[in-house]
């Protein structure tokens, strides 16, 4: 019980890991709060300092989430667990990092929309839905160039196409948590879907030359 309590809060702390905030400052000084969306995101750093310092963001925020679900592993691979339980393991760890990044205790605990630590945690669970979440997540911002539309229709699909069974027999436990992600994502994503619905939402060109 100890060790699992050790986890959780390392879970937390790395969720917590305010990359957008702490490269931004360190390497541009730059805050990407004070700029663009004001989002502590790999989005707002895309838009703020450019593809390359957005990438790092982006893959450091995926990493979080994906070795926070990683720990259950790390924690339960001596004992004998069943796959059900060690699956509800990753998803408390990874909601758990996830809820570290939305309000990380580093910077006064306003943090990201938890959509790249949210990535890494479905890489880990299940790569194969994950793939075709990033598919989706691809093809709506090409086709509409709204980051925040493509992050909230992407975690959509991941509770519906487990549910519909698309990878073998739907997982009950994989469809609570993603229609539990997509509440998440539509609260975190709250004045997204406001300025989506007046029309004047940030858009994105991905093919546009960036500033760096
Ligand atoms: O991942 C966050 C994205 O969906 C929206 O970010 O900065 O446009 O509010 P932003």
């Amino acid at each position: 019980i100890a060790l699992l309590i050790v986890a959780i809060v390392a879970a937390y702390l790395l969720g917590s890991i305010p990359s957008s905030v702490w490269y931004g400052i360190g390497y541009f000084g730059i805050d990407v709060r004070k700029h663009g969306s004001g989002n502590a995101g790999a989005t707002n750093t895309f838009r703020v300092l450019g593809k390359r310092a957005g990438t790092v963001v982006m893959l450091i925020d995926v990493l979080k989430g994906w070795t926070a679900t990683c720990l259950a592993s790390m924690l339960f691979y001596m004992n004998e667990i069943g796959e059900t339980e060690l699956l509800m393991y990753k998803i408390i760890f990874g909601i758990i990092a996830i809820i570290g990044h939305i309000f990380p205790i580093f910077v006064n605990f306003k943090g990201g929309k938890g959509i790249a630590t949210l990535l890494g945690m479905v890489l880990a669970i299940h790569p194969e839905l994950a793939s075709v979440c990033i598919t989706i997540f691809i093809l709506t911002l090409i086709a509409s160039q709204y980051v925040s539309l493509s992050s909230i229709l992407a975690t959509l699909a991941f509770p519906v196409l487990s549910w519909m069974g698309v990878f073998g027999h739907p997982e009950p436990l994989l469809v609570v948590f993603g229609f539990t992600m997509f509440i998440l994502v539509v609260f975190t994503h709250q004045k997204n879907i406001g300025r989506l619905l007046k029309g004047n939402e940030n858009r994105v060109n991905i093919f546009a030359k960036s500033k760096a």
